[in-house]
């Protein structure tokens, strides 16, 4: 097969991309370890920021998110049960939007399906030749049979765990980490939301948030410690637990029933420097991660995509490779950013084991001196809400 742009991984970064380059007429193949059942199964994040909103719009498949979407002007934070809701269209006149990722993930593929351009799913053992050279391929095996992509780049967006970043030689990569000891431990429940914005806590007994998918669904997630086991915390337990770490009256509205999903994610932050090697880019997860505390994770793969997208369209139609030279060094600027605001997120709603009674008073003091100025709220509201630049 010979393709322009072979994209590997159909998440939310590598779809969005094929999508990207589908209207600009540029030829792309996805190839997708997994099914597309098993993508769309994965739940993750929530909370759209106002750029990524404005990218579904862009690429044409907005509508439904526009439809079922939840517009969310504020959010509430609290700490040891005392509440503070940051209005955002008050502080910076901008917004968020409750639409999961599942849903983005479900109209890109509807999106791609009706186009008929080509994924591959259930692609096993990809394999990156030549980025360093004019031709690069991609082969990989399906039912038992290897096939080759002959491509002009490669496009990573396989995650974390992909192939694309292991794919690059030792030494030609930098990496920087922070692994935090505690995980989030998440449930999906068919009953309606506690609140109708979502709710940041910080508690002695460890952190807690209360999301939604919809009306009627919702997500709600504690701060575990990184070695518990999922199997260890049954439905009841999981709603005590959020209960407690919730202020009084919250508590008492928690409409609790079985859960649909209950997972634990691990918390950590990374990035790898460059993510352009020759003909492959690094894009989305593979390239970073954030703690989910500022629902950057999705919004940061959304941002890379269009700075490639955008480069990848002026290299095709300009002949200009000025966008792609540019790629690794633009997004990273961006990258750190979100970096910084969700580490500082994590840090100000968690409790750290070895911080002791200073860490917790110094978050407090952190949590007061947000309340009391105006200017500290803005700076949360540009950020959660996405920054412009
Ligand atoms: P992914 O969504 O990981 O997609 C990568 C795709 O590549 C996958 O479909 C994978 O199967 C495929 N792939 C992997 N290896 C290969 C290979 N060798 N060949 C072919 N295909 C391959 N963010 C938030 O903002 N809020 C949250 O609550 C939140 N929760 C999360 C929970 C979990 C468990 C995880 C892992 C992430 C969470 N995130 C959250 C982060 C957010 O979901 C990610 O930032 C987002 O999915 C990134 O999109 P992506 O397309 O870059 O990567
Ligand atoms: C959700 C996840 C987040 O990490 C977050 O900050 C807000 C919402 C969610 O899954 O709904």
């Amino acid at each position: 097969m010979r393709t322009q742009v072979a994209i590997v991984g159909a998440g939310p970064a590598g779809l969005m991309l094929g999508r990207i380059l589908e209207r600009a007429g540029i030829d792309a193949i996805i190839l997708e370890r997994r099914s597309a059942d098993y993508v769309l199964g994965r739940v993750r994040a929530g909370v759209l920021e106002q750029g990524s909103i404005e990218l579904m719009d862009e690429v044409g498949i907005g509508q439904r998110m526009h439809h079922e979407g939840l517009v969310h002007h504020g959010v509430e934070l609290s700490f040891d049960g005392d509440p503070h809701r940051l209005d955002f269209q008050h502080l910076i006149g901008r917004h968020v939007m409750v639409y999961g990722q599942t849903q983005v993930t479900h109209d890109l593929m509807d999106a791609r399906a009706a186009s008929g351009a080509q994924t591959v799913y259930a692609a096993e053992d990809a394999r990156l030749l030549d980025f360093d050279g004019e031709h690069p391929r991609i082969e990989y095996r399906k039912d038992g049979v290897t096939h080759r992509i002959e491509c002009d780049f490669i496009a990573g967006c396989d995650g974390y765990h992909g192939i694309s970043r292991a794919s690059v030689p030792l030494g030609a990569l930098e990496t920087f980490e922070r692994v935090y000891p505690f995980g989030w431990l998440g449930v999906l429940v068919d009953r309606p939301p506690v609140a109708e914005e979502l709710i940041y806590a910080h508690h002695e007994r460890g952190f807690a948030l209360c999301s939604m998918r919809s009306p009627t669904r919702s997500r709600y997630y504690v701060q575990v410690p990184a070695a518990e086991r999922v199997e260890a915390w049954s439905d009841d337990r999981f709603w005590d637990e959020l209960r407690a770490r919730l202020n009084p009256q919250t508590a008492a509205a928690l409409r609790t029933g079985v859960s649909i999903e209950k997972s634990i994610a691990p918390l950590r932050s990374f990035v790898a420097e460059p993510l352009r090697f020759g003909r492959l880019f690094l894009v989305g997860d593979a390239a970073h991660i954030v703690p989910p505390t500022g629902a950057k994770g999705l919004n940061l793969a959304l941002s890379d995509v269009r700075v490639l997208g955008a480069a990848l369209v002026e290299f095709y139609g300009e002949r200009s490779a000025a966008g792609i030279d540019a790629y690794s060094a633009t997004v990273l600027k961006r990258i750190w950013k979100a970096e910084r605001f969700s580490w500082w997120m994590t840090s100000l709603l968690h409790v750290f084991p070895e911080t002791g009674a200073f860490g917790r008073r110094i978050q407090r003091a952190e949590f007061d001196y947000l309340v009391g100025s105006r200017v500290a709220q803005q700076s949360l509201a540009e950020n959660y809400t996405g920054l412009l630049d």
